[in-house]
């Protein structure tokens, strides 16, 4: 039989990702190892010290993810790495490390489009056929795409400013829900969605972004300065020590939850409209993939499956550890180009591409 084996490297923000999946689906073997912990420290991403702990990692990470899978690296078919988009230096890492495998072992090398792989992921759990409807929401996507085929994707829309769950991280942390109890190494919209639900969400007045805009760009900032707004004018209301919340901590968490639920829903609507009137997707597969980490958040799902009941779409949302940036769905796009026969450069060629030059 024809079945391959790929290995993928993930390296283009704060995780260093390695995966290994054979081309009929199945997962082989996985490894990862996450600098948040590190980043939280400092508020944010300092490129030089992402770099350099990609660099510290990512031969136990490879390493991990071949022992998991048993196989040996001459038994791998072709090597996938992220090559775009991402923070320069950290993606550097993964490219030079995917390089120098290809050429000492003579592999062919996969160049792999972050977003894209992001999009793909669904397919090697489910039936999902092209063409499909795709929501990315994270802490730095946000955008609704056609994926048309393996490499051919229609933008049909990206946010002006933060993505969602920048918006929700940047909440947590002026309500300083961290110093909750119990809330220590949360995310801020994991954190946010645990205090929205003994909130009413009725009560603050956050404005539902771009509502006059009747197209399917995002805007998250005025949805942070809003929150932030009302924490300044009620400072006291929102003080939060040991585990004592006050019910305007879960209210301001509820509300804010709401209003991005509504305006993603609003986005995803109008897309959907937009592929009937332009007939993008044929009436009998009509499906919305969402993924990237605020796709984990529940209130958000129920949302946006309600908005998918209504136009005959069906939901996918890949599980959590895949939705996050990871090694496998590298390795899965890198498997569905091998299949496809797009973009692959042999060992020969490898001295001649500008992989991020582009
Ligand atoms: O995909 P991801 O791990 O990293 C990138 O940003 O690329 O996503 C992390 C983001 C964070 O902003 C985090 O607050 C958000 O996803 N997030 C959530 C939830 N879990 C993680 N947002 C809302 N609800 C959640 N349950
Ligand atoms: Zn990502």
């Amino acid at each position: 039989t024809n079945i391959s084996k790929i290995l993928g490297i993930e390296t283009s923000c704060d995780d260093t990702g390695c995966g290994i999946v054979s081309t009929d689906g199945k997962l082989l073997g996985e490894g990862l190892f996450s600098q948040q912990k590190y980043h939280t420290e400092f508020g944010g991403i300092i490129p030089p010290i992402a770099k350099s702990l990609h660099k510290e990692h990512i031969d136990n990470v490879v390493n991990d993810a071949l022992k998991s899978s048993s196989l040996d690296i001459s038994q791998i078919d072709g090597v996938a790495v992220t090559v775009k988009p991402g923070l320069q230096l950290s993606l550097a890492v993964g490219v030079e490390y995917a390089k120098k495998l290809c050429s000492q072992y003579k592999k062919p090398l996969i160049p792999i489009h972050h977003m894209e792989a992001h999009a793909l992921t669904i397919r090697m759990l489910e039936k999902v056929d092209f063409p499909f409807l795709v929501l990315l929401i994270s802490g730095g996507h946000s955008l609704i795409a056609v994926v048309k085929s393996v490499d051919s994707f229609l933008l049909l829309g990206k946010s002006y400013d933060d993505a969602p769950g920048e918006a929700l991280d940047k909440i947590a942390r002026r309500l300083k829900v961290f110093n909750l109890e119990g809330m220590e190494g949360l995310s801020g919209g994991k954190a946010i969605e645990m205090l929205a639900e003994q909130g009413n969400y009725n009560a603050f007045l956050l404005g539902e972004p771009l509502l006059h805009q009747k197209d399917c760009d995002f805007s998250f900032a005025g949805v942070k300065n809003s929150a932030r707004q009302f924490i300044i004018e009620q400072e006291e209301t929102f003080s939060i020590e040991g585990d004592q919340v006050l019910p305007t901590v879960n209210d301001l968490c509820a509300s804010t939850q709401f209003v991005i639920a509504k305006h993603l829903c609003r986005r995803i609507q109008r897309a959907i409209a937009f592929c009937q009137l332009n007939q993008l997707i044929p009436n009998d597969k009509q499906s919305l993939v969402v993924s990237g980490g605020v796709a984990a958040n529940k209130a958000i799902k129920a949302a946006l499956w309600k908005v998918c009941q209504a136009y005959g779409y069906s939901l996918h949302v890949p599980p959590p550890q895949l939705c996050t940036d990871n090694g496998v769905m590298i390795a899965w796009n890198g498997a569905e180009r091998w299949i496809a026969n797009k973009g692959i450069v042999s060992h020969e060629q490898l001295a001649s591409v500008d992989f991020q030059g582009k």
